[in-house]
């Protein structure tokens, strides 16, 4: 497959096939996610691969977290002071657009909104999930090498006809991941993906994010 392609072809994916990911299909991600480039080629990231029963084990405890309202532990705290207040509003204003289309498509299907509002707390059922951590004492430049490593690893998968949910609600109980998955305290969880064979029938899949013209991010300064 064409690069552009499978840049073209991507999108999150929600609803996911039982079906398991060999290992040998993961280390060919997971080969392409470390040929990202990365900070003085620091490398920074630790993956957690979860499938199987661990991966039940993570989706049951996340569930729980979410039922009993648990205080939250989320360990990237970026948002700053100041600043303008309508990227702000720009950014909520595109999380009800995306939360809208999709609770519409589940409505319109007769189908259980929780599907959505629970997804993330379990993978949106995938059959994997990939938790991403670096240590904490790095700054947060090396975040840049993550996203990096995260979008080579996705695209990878669009090619092996594999889908992915880039994940970082459910981070809100990264606490309780660590314990669970045995994540030393001194990494960080960065971020975290839900990965298997995509659920072709799946109203839920059949969401496709739009995106604003080139004209609103892109300045051009001496080219003409
Ligand atoms: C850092 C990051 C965190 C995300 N977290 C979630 C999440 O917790 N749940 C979810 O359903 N989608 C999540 N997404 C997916 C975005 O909603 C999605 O990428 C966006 O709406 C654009 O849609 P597309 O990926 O289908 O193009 C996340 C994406 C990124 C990059």
């Amino acid at each position: 497959m064409e690069l552009l392609e499978a840049i073209k072809k991507r999108k999150s994916i929600r609803a996911y096939l039982p079906d398991s990911v060999s290992q040998e299909t993961l280390r060919e991600l997971l080969r392409a996610a470390v040929l990202a480039p990365s900070g003085s080629n620091s490398q920074p990231y630790k993956f957690y691969v979860v499938a199987g029963q661990r991966k039940k084990q993570v989706d049951a405890v996340l569930l729980n977290c979410l039922d009993e309202s648990r205080t939250t532990s989320n360990e990237l705290h970026m948002q700053r002071e100041g600043g303008d207040e309508k990227a702000q509003e720009r950014i909520s204003a595109r999380r009800t657009e995306l939360t809208r289309a999709i609770m519409g498509i589940l409505n319109e299907n007769d189908l259980p909104l929780e599907l959505f509002a629970r997804g993330s707390f379990h993978y949106f059922g995938a059959p994997v999930a990939i938790f991403v951590t670096m240590d904490q004492s790095l700054g947060e430049n090396y975040i840049l090498s993550i996203g990096a490593a995260i979008e080579n690893l996705i695209l990878a998968a669009v090619e092996k006809g594999l889908g992915t949910c880039w994940i970082g609600m459910s981070l809100m109980y990264s606490k309780e991941i660590k314990e669970t998955l045995g994540i030393p305290a001194t990494e960080r969880i960065i971020t975290s993906l839900a990965l298997g064979y995509p659920d072709g029938n799946a109203p839920i899949n059949s969401f496709k994010a739009s995106r604003d013209p080139l004209e609103t991010f892109v300045q051009w300064i001496g080219c003409d």
